[in-house]
């Protein structure tokens, strides 16, 4: 948890639901009064409430908690919009395509944001039969290495995890891959067209 529910965020999400104080208050069996010293910064709900003001607000916790509602509301959301989260800890990578509020080994963690390959971090694509080979030219060392390649079609994501002392290298179906990305501990993500990556 970085950090503790706000009053301000309380008011939003109790105004965003056309709710007053007295109804917020009735539907968590606490005052009204409780309610407007959080809103004002006066105190915090305590902890074992959290879940009750969740559900009153018609939200999970972890939006809660975040400050956000990360609900998608853009359902025909583009797949190719994918997002990776990173867990800098334990290596975690969980990837969404949508908005989402996503912790691991305690951390919240921000969407990593893709930049285009630059010179030490160039993806090599071959198309063999139906499937791009892709290779990075980069260490693969303990301590500096891709740990993922990524394939991003309109229909799904291929997804490979690369380990020191191995390649960084993997095959992809060519199946409409619009975006290439690879991860390095390093560096951070990188992204690219396959169609303009030949070699
Ligand atoms: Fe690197």
């Amino acid at each position: 948890m970085d950090s503790y529910i706000t009053g301000a965020v309380i008011r939003r999400l109790r105004e965003s639901k056309k709710m007053t104080q007295e109804e917020l208050a009735e539907r968590i069996y606490v005052s009204s009064k409780a309610v407007s010293k959080w809103e004002t910064g006066q105190g915090f709900p305590d902890i074992s409430l959290l879940e009750p003001l969740a559900k009153a607000l018609d939200i999970s916790v972890i939006e809660l908690l975040s400050g956000e509602d990360v609900r998608n509301r853009n359902r025909a959301s583009n797949i190719t919009k994918v997002k990776y989260y990173i867990c800098p800890v334990c290596g975690n990578v969980i990837q969404a395509i949508g908005e989402a509020v996503v912790s691991c080994c305690g951390i919240t963690l921000p969407p990593a944001e893709p930049e285009e390959t630059d010179a030490d971090h160039c993806m090599r694509v071959e198309t063999v039969e139906d499937e791009y080979y892709v290779t990075v030219e980069h260490p693969m060392e303990r301590d500096h290495h891709i740990s993922f390649l990524a394939a991003v079609s309109d229909q799904g994501i291929q997804f490979a995890k690369l380990y020191p002392e191995g390649n960084a290298e993997a095959r992809f179906k060519i199946n409409r891959v619009k975006r290439l990305y690879a991860y390095c501990n390093k560096h951070g993500l990188f992204q690219c067209d396959p169609r303009r990556s030949y070699y």
